[in-house]
């Protein structure tokens, strides 16, 4: 039976961020960096890190979720489906997703774990809505979550990554809109494999005779490596492009959005998207200085913070986007 096409809605956002905060001095400590450097460079001042033997992916996303189930007026038992996204997955193999969906006690749904680094949770969500405007699934979970601190290089080899990242969870709670006018309007994802290893953790690596080996540890090749101004300069280009896309197919104008959750990636390019599309600085959020980059989880944190703050309101258009390693990016318009 064909089903009417429908929108999905937000109806609950959550995050969680591990008790612990690394300030740049605490870096400092560790390799040849400084606040001032970070601070310019990046915007960040200070990180959250995971506690070993508390916080794992899928518990993180765990607490998350509960958050945003409760703001949606909903049960763990009433979800249909999870979608799991993450850089930084409990184990190899299974996926995040079925950790997760035992978290919460429950069984027998489906979940899938997405592999789109940065903007893993905009593509997550567009799945997400691909099921709910088909009518296969009434209520999804959405999650971002992420440990990036126990796979840093804590020395001056890894200071350009390490000084970056930081760990965290975001998630959210589809159920169907009752206004096509309202509720996720689109979604837009891209992906260009040619530039893959230019943001990349390789190994260990299936391709090899032996995935791990005491050399990969030895040379530092299991760590994440990043072509800084190559990635910066394919993000100043991307997030302006695909916010555009976003307005552009719904005949709206950066002047109708009422925000801009962009994933936090640096603050100097989430200034530059601000001034290139002439926005006032209040329309587009950051919370980079209190997380640093949280990969597929910062969209999700920061919209749920933006929510508790109050800056998320009936009928605003709100746009969310991302760029990351893939390179991937995407983008989805909101209209709350
Ligand atoms: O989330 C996925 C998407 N990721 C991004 O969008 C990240 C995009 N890239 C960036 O945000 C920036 O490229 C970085 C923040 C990673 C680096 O900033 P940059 O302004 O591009 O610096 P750089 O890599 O060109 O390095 C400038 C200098 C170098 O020294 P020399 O060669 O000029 O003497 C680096 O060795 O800064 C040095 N440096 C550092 N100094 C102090 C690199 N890392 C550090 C550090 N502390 N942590």
């Amino acid at each position: 039976m064909t089903k009417q096409l429908r929108n999905s809605r937000i109806a609950g956002l959550g995050h969680y961020v591990p008790e612990k905060v690394i300030k740049n001095a605490d870096l400092e400590k560790l390799m040849d960096t400084s606040d001032a450097w970070i601070v310019e460079r990046t915007g960040i001042h200070e990180r959250r890190y995971f506690e070993p033997g508390k916080d794992t992916t899928a518990n993180m996303a765990a607490n998350a979720a509960r958050v945003a189930l409760e703001r949606a007026g909903l049960e763990a038992k009433d979800l249909d489906m999870i979608v799991f996204a993450t850089l930084s997955p409990d184990y190899f193999f299974p996926g995040s997703g079925v950790l997760l969906q035992r978290e919460l006690g429950i069984s027998d749904i489906p979940c899938f774990d997405i592999r789109n680094q940065c903007s893993g949770f905009i593509y997550a969500l567009s799945l997400g809505d691909q099921y709910i405007k088909s009518g296969m699934c009434n209520n999804v979970l959405v999650v971002g979550s992420e440990i990036q601190s126990s796979g840093l290089e804590f020395n001056d080899r890894g200071r350009s990554v390490s000084v970056i990242f930081g760990d965290g969870a975001g998630a959210a709670v589809l159920t169907p809109s009752d206004s096509l006018e309202k509720g996720i309007l689109s979604t837009h994802l891209h992906a260009q494999g040619e530039f893959a290893e230019e943001l990349a953790a390789i190994n260990p690596s299936s391709n090899l005779e032996q995935r791990l080996t005491h050399e990969m540890i030895d040379d530092g090749s299991t760590y994440p490596y990043m072509n800084g101004s190559t990635v910066f300069k394919h993000a100043v280009t991307r997030f302006p492009e695909v916010i555009m896309e976003a307005l552009n197919q719904n005949n709206v104008t950066p002047e109708d959005l009422d925000l801009i959750v962009p994933h936090q990636a640096n603050l100097r390019i989430t200034q530059f998207i601000q001034q290139k599309m002439k926005l006032p600085e209040g329309k587009i959020f950051s919370n980079i200085q209190k997380y640093g980059n949280t990969t597929a989880a910062s969209v999700p944190i920061a919209f749920s913070e933006a929510f508790e703050e109050g800056r998320v309101k009936e009928g605003d258009l709100i746009c969310l986007a991302a760029f990351g390693s893939g390179f991937t990016w995407a983008s989805a318009l909101i209209r709350w």
